[in-house]
This record gives structure tokens, C-alpha cells and sequence, in this order.
């Protein structure tokens, strides 16, 4: 299957879920967890016509569990200590903030050497591909499953918990009219608020240049759409 086979066929079935989800519980709030994750769960807003408080991609949350066991590998610490941020797209262009990754409160930026760091970042990026190539047939089911249970649950307890999770930006970031992972507080009200961290100049680089990708599935998805109602 080509990339768009996969963006369509996805789209089709998210689409008709959140048709029933319009209809049938026209008061909840959605998690998104298929892939292309930032594009599907743009296609999840728009159907619903939900606030874009109450509809998130889940990404963020899997992708920085996967960094804090890998730096908690690196360092031989507890994972339990080891706090990670990873921002953007769900995808090759996903931005891992090691200044925001810490091991109890220390920044990994004072602990390990800046090539340490690159590593783990890129298999960070490319944790996915690694879990599919192990299990040779299907995708990863544990672990964006528990990712799903930790969002959940701060909804359901109203946890107040601060977490990458893709949402529509509009404005924060430099970034409108496109869903990309940010850290947002998630409670009962879904996104209560979307956190802007102060970033460098090169982390907001690389997340514009991941909103840039997000951006392209989305007209992409856009077009294929109006190709099909004109035929
Ligand atoms: C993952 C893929 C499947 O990160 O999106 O597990």
C-alpha cells in the first residue's frame, strides 16, 4: 500500500466512527490513536465538529514513555526517575526535548554526551518501526494501550496532568489550523490548556518543520476528498 492508500483507508474508517460518535455520544471526548495519528485525529475533529478541547491525538505520551526507558537504559536508572518530553508529529519528524527530558529533576543535557543523546533520540523516533520489525506481523498494541489508560484516566479522575497529546493549535507555537503534539493539561474537560515551554530556536525549527509534514496529509486528505465528491 502507498502512504495515501494507507492516509485514505484509515481516514474511511475514522470517519464513519466518528460519524456514530457525533450521533450517539455527542458529549464525549475522543482519543485518537491511528495512524497517520496528527492527520487521523484532524479527521476525527472535523467529522464530529466537536470544540478542539475535546478531541486529542494520542502519541506524545507513547513516544516519551519509549525515550524515558531509553535514557533510564543508558544511565542504569530507574525508569520510575526519568521524565521525558517529545513534541510534533507522530512520525520521522517528531521532536524529542532532551533540555525537558530530566532524571529526577536533572536535565540528561548534565548527564550524558551530546552522540548519547542523538542516539537516543532517533531510536526515540523510530521506536514504532523497531517494535513492528520484532514482531514481524501487526503493530504496537502494550504499549499504546497503557499510553491510552494514563490519558484516560486523567480524564476520567480529572488528574489535571500535564502531557504531550496532539491537539489543534491555533496560534500557540507559531501554528494554526493544524494538529500537532504539545504538552496540554488534560482533565475532565479534555485539553484544559495547552502549555507553551519557552523553546530554542532549533526545537521550534524542527516542530514547524513536523507541523510542515502534518500540514501535507492534511491537504492531501483535503483533496482526495474533493476529487471524490466532484466524480
Ligand atoms: C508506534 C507506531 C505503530 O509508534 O505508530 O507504535
Amino acid at each position: 500500500m502507498t502512504r495515501m492508500d494507507l492516509l485514505m483507508t484509515n481516514a474511511g474508517i475514522v470517519e464513519t466512527i466518528a460519524n456514530h460518535i457525533r450521533e450517539l455520544a455527542p458529549n464525549s471526548i475522543v482519543i485518537v490513536v491511528t495512524n497517520p495519528l496528527d492527520v487521523m485525529t484532524y479527521v476525527a475533529w472535523k467529522v464530529t465538529g466537536f470544540p478542539r478541547e475535546r478531541v486529542m491525538g494520542q502519541a506524545g505520551v507513547l513516544d516519551s514513555i519509549r525515550m524515558r526507558y531509553f535514557v533510564a537504559l543508558e544511565l542504569g536508572v530507574s525508569v520510575k526517575d526519568v521524565q521525558a518530553m517529545v513534541l510534533g508529529s507522530h512520525g520521522d519528524q517528531m521532536v524529542p526535548l532532551p533540555r525537558y527530558t530530566t532524571v529526577a529533576g536533572v536535565p540528561i543535557t548534565e548527564l550524558l554526551p551530546p552522540d548519547t543523546i542523538e542516539r537516543i533520540n532517533d531510536r526515540t523516533r523510530k521506536a514504532g518501526t523497531e517494535i513492528v520489525n520484532l514482531l514481524k506481523i501487526g503493530s504496537a498494541y502494550y504499549a499504546p494501550g497503557a499510553a491510552v489508560v494514563e490519558m484516560v484516566e486523567a480524564i476520567v479522575r480529572d488528574k489535571k496532568r500535564l502531557m504531550p497529546c496532539s491537539v489543534l493549535l491555533k496560534g500557540e507555537y507559531g501554528l494554526s489550523d493544524v494538529f500537532i503534539g504539545v504538552p496540554i493539561i488534560l482533565g475532565k474537560n479534555g485539553v484544559e490548556k495547552i502549555v507553551e515551554l519557552k523553546l530554542t530556536e532549533e526545537e521550534l525549527k524542527a516542530l514547524h518543520q513536523s507541523a510542515e509534514e502534518v500540514r501535507k496529509g492534511i491537504a492531501d486528505y483535503e483533496a482526495e476528498k474533493a476529487k471524490a465528491a466532484a466524480s
